[in-house]
């Protein structure tokens, strides 16, 4: 074998293995002809919360965490903030290329007329509480939705899936805009085709009397960036669920539904929520320090919206949500929460128990203040991240079942149960 490849002696037997190193990693599976004996099933990896783990080989999303890298399919997500809009850059996810005038024209067309939801679908919104968290209502309507399309389940039909992708990508604006008129008691409103994607949601959330809405451009085009910032970020949690549960073979409702469920927890999706109840339970500048004390304790106290698995450096998305921020604000007037915000920020960068960890404000420490001064209420935060999420999600979708190099996701474990024992009737137990 050539110089790419790891020798591994087992102690054990006094065996000597040669592995092949391709693309700076070695094959689990590789490791299973290292046994002791004819019984033995060979060495595994052990690695819980995949630290160490490449699941799949991917040509979507490009992080390098200790430089603060973030590319879609190559392009810098710096630039896609500045020069695109949500819809073209979904586009560039899913088909892997930035689109030509005449693909992203259908591409919005095809978008923007599947917008509407079955009306049967209103049923199953309004057996909700009023108080209904919208992000159980959101994933339940997504599953909800696939019923209404059982082709769907034709994964392998090119044509069959394109149809789902533009389903998938129109209907969550409505369902997210539908789900928070029925939180507030308000009529829904239905979609408005001349509006921009972002436009149309606005429309969707906050239309009242007037005959026709018109977002305000400055707040559209925010909402704009935040959809391409949160759109897709490789193998994190959710991403990782539509990929498992998709290795069924099920159809993409049902694995976006899972996606989705898994962005609700306040280590992903939810934490920006978390923020701002941070930020809101800390009060004043001053109690900041004493705050620091606490989360610098272990005390199980962490300061939301910093840390990150992948970046040990500033989240490149956090740096642009700043910006954003301050743009919004100009129109809404500032979040109050913010001075706490930044002055949070500045102690933490200086502190040792953040720089040892290397942790940096990841992309939910800032997009909270912003979704509040732009009057949404904390319970949609997680929604406004899976709205974009859903191209990301089906990208990665897409891609897995193209890969011949996938099959159902089905993880080892390591037993440590009890031994084989007999069954004990139930009156001799104590
Ligand atoms: N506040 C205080 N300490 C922290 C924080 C934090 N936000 N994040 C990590 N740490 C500490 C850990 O306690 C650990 O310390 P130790 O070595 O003394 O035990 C060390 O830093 C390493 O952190 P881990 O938790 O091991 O890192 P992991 O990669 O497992 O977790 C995570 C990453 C979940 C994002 C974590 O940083 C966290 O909980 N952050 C707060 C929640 C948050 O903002 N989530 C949003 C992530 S971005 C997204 O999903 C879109």
């Amino acid at each position: 074998m050539g110089s790419n490849t790891l020798t591994i002696t087992d102690n054990r037997t006094g065996k000597k293995y040669e592995v092949p190193i391709k693309e700076g990693t070695i094959k689990a599976t590789d490791l299973r002809q290292i046994k002791t004996g004819e019984d033995d099933f060979g060495v595994m990896t052990y690695d819980p919360a995949f630290m160490n783990t490449a699941a799949c080989r991917s040509a979507i999303t490009y992080i390098d965490g200790d430089k603060g890298i973030l590319e879609y399919r190559g392009y810098p997500i710096e630039q896609l903030a500045e020069k695109s809009t949500y819809l073209e850059t979904a586009y560039l996810l899913v088909y892997g290329e930035l689109p030509t005038a005449t693909q992203l024209s259908e591409w919005q067309y095809n978008i923007t007329h599947h917008t509407f939801i079955n009306e049967n679908l209103k049923g199953v919104l309004d057996a909700f509480r009023y108080n209904a968290h919208p992000m159980g209502i959101l994933i339940a309507m997504i599953s909800a939705m696939g019923t209404f399309y059982p082709e769907a389940k034709n994964i392998f039909d090119a044509e069959i899936r394109q149809r789902q992708i533009y389903r998938l990508v129109a209907k969550m604006i409505t369902i997210a805009g539908f789900s928070y008129r029925h939180m507030m008691g308000m009529p829904k409103v239905y979609p408005d085709n001349d509006l921009s994607y972002p436009g149309n949601f606005l429309n969707m959330m906050f239309k009242t009397t007037e005959l026709k809405y018109q977002p305000n451009r400055a707040l559209e085009r925010a909402l704009e960036v935040l959809f391409i910032l949160h759109a897709d970020h490789e193998q994190n949690c959710s991403t990782s669920a539509m990929r498992v549960i998709g290795s069924s073979q099920v159809d993409p409702y049902s694995a976006v539904a899972g996606a989705a469920a898994a962005l609700y927890g306040p280590l992903h999706g939810g934490a920006n929520e978390q923020v701002i109840r941070m930020l809101t339970e800390i009060g004043s500048k001053q109690n900041i320090p004493a705050f620091i004390k606490k989360v610098e304790a272990g005390e199980g106290v962490k300061l939301m919206g910093f840390g990150h698995r992948v970046y040990k450096n500033y989240d490149p998305r956090a740096k642009i949500i700043k910006r954003v921020a301050y743009e919004v604000f100009e129109v809404n007037g500032t979040n109050p929460l913010l001075d706490i915000a930044l002055e949070l920020e500045r102690i933490a960068l200086e502190d040792d128990y953040f720089i040892k960890r290397k942790l940096y404000p990841n992309v939910d420490f800032y997009s909270g203040l912003i979704y509040q001064a732009m009057k949404f209420p904390m319970d949609m935060f997680p929604v406004l991240f899976a709205i974009p999420r859903v191209s990301g999600w089906l990208a990665q979708w897409q891609e897995m079942l193209e890969d011949p190099d996938q099959k159902i996701s089905r993880p080892r474990q390591i037993y440590v149960g009890a031994k084989r024992r007999d069954f004990v009737p139930i009156e001799r137990r104590k």
